[in-house]
């Protein structure tokens, strides 16, 4: 199949009021990241030439998380906000002189799929002037009507405002996702009017336009889930609940155990090799890779970390960002971990914190060990060789090293470097004080006696 040239306009003008919210709609997130992220992520699978992303005057923030994503996305500014054509005119400029399709998607649609926005790019090739993605609902409510003719082509879209009892009762709906000949678009733009209940220029009007003037339009239909639009908080939670549901299918055809998936949740650039289980109530934010054979029990907190192969991480483990377990290591219960490489076969099984540190390759790093690592002002490093064994509750005053092979008494407070194979102790001496319990009991029944003997 022929593949035109892309110029991709991402609409993000809109304000969004139902969100209730000081962040611009399109920026709360789905899956770890923006909605408008996943709009971008999804159209830059097609390799477009152009990226317009069109923001209103209050869309400086839109603008600089679409330019932080693409460097080469451009900013169109809608002021005011007066419909989806308008939007749309408002890129043009931007794509002066371009040749071959315009793919208009709204950022706040996060869950469709690249394979989707090529099936409606490829339709073009099949003679179309526009191809709209559209959709079956049950519920079909504020969103516009796509009418067919009896050949199953596109003749129109009717917003549910304008639309008759009749056109109310179709149920097949405009996802908003519209790819469309460029040279048709720039043409039939300045035809559109705001003649309608809502007084917006509307993009959708451009289909009747279409076909006014002899072209085809056609329509590829997806499930619902796949094209939900968000207007309020209840639809994003939604938006999220299916996106979670998507990543725990794709994990379990990855060869990936969920012990109970409804109770893992992932975020988009999730990475997990085969033969990895993962157990109840697990979450895993942003950033996170964990290699074949591992296993994170129940109740783990993961951000940022990557984690080995045939490691053991939980249950009740926090890893922060910065985190780097190799294989084989393990990671018990109510272990945090932020900034630091843990080597093979390491074991931190309880009650440790360790920050901005190195731990050797079999290292043992006993119960209530903690790594002291910032003094108010600045972070410093832990360094801890090969084989070492730090004793039980000892606190590790950064910068520090204890070098390989070495033991940390229990109960250790440790300022100094240690040496190779050397044994630091650093807590006072044991004394002891032969006889001094029994001495202690006499004495205290004696009071008790006298205290009693006095009130009665
Ligand atoms: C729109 C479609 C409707 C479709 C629905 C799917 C039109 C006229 N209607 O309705 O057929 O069923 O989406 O979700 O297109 N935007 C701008 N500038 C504007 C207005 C909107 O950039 O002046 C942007 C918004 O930020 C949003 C998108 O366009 O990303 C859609 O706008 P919205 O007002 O949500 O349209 P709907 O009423 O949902
Ligand atoms: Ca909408």
């Amino acid at each position: 199949m022929k593949k035109t040239a892309i110029a991709a306009i991402v609409l993000a003008a809109g304000q969004g009021v139902r969100m209730r919210s000081a962040l611009p709609k399109v920026l709360h997130p789905v899956g770890g990241r923006s909605m408008l992220a996943h709009a971008i992520d999804a159209v830059s699978a097609l390799s477009p030439q152009k990226l317009v992303v069109v923001v209103s005057d209050q869309g400086q923030e839109i603008g600089d998380t679409a330019k932080a994503l693409k460097a080469n996305a451009e900013i169109a500014v809608q002021s005011p906000p007066r419909g989806t054509a308008d939007a749309v005119a408002k890129a043009m400029p931007l794509i002066e002189g371009f040749e071959g399709t315009a793919l208009v998607i709204y950022a706040d649609t996060p869950l469709i799929e690249p394979e989707t926005l090529m099936a409606l790019r490829d339709t073009l090739a099949t003679g179309a002037s526009a191809a709209v993605l559209g959709f079956r609902s049950t519920n079909p409510g504020g969103y516009g009507r796509l009418k067919l003719d009896g050949h199953g082509a596109l003749t129109a879209i009717i917003e549910a405002k304008d639309a008759s009892r009749e056109e109310l009762q179709i149920d097949l709906c405009n996802s908003g996702v519209m790819a469309i000949e460029v040279d048709f678009l720039r043409q039939a733009l300045p035809q559109i009017d705001a003649n309608n209940a809502k007084g917006e220029y509307y993009l959708t009007d451009i289909i009747a336009l279409a076909v006014q003037a002899g072209r085809t339009c056609a329509v590829i239909e997806r499930d619902e889930e796949e094209v939900l639009g968000v207007n309020s908080r209840s639809e994003l939670a939604l938006a999220e609940a299916i996106f979670q549901n998507r990543m725990r299918r794709k994990a379990m055809a990855a060869g990936v155990t969920l012990l109970d998936p409804s109770t893992v949740y992932f975020s988009f650039d999730t990475e997990i090799g085969e033969d990895v289980t993962i157990g109840q109530h697990v979450v895993l934010n942003p950033g996170v890779k964990i290699a074949s054979g591992t296993e994170i029990r129940a109740f783990s907190h993961i951000e940022g970390a990557t984690i080995g192969s045939n490691a053991i991480v939980g249950p009740f483990a926090r890893l922060r960002p910065g985190t780097d377990i190799a294989p084989d290591a393990r990671v018990g219960n109510f272990v945090e971990i932020k900034k630091a490489v843990i080597g093979e076969g390491a074991k931190i099984n309880h009650l440790t914190y360790i920050g901005d540190a190195q731990i050797g390759a079999r290292a043992n790093i006993g119960a209530g060990t903690i790594t002291c690592n910032y003094d108010g002002f600045n972070k410093h490093t832990t360094v801890i060789g090969d084989d070492a064994f730090i004793g039980s509750n000892t606190a590790l005053v950064a910068p520090v090293t204890v070098a390989r092979g070495a033991y940390i008494g229990s109960g250790s407070v440790i300022t100094k470097n240690v040496d190779e194979d050397a044994l630091a102790v650093a807590r006072s001496r044991q004394s002891l004080i032969k006889g001094w319990a029994v001495r202690f009991r006499q004495s205290n029944k004696a009071n008790q006696t006298n205290k009693t003997k006095k009130s009665t």
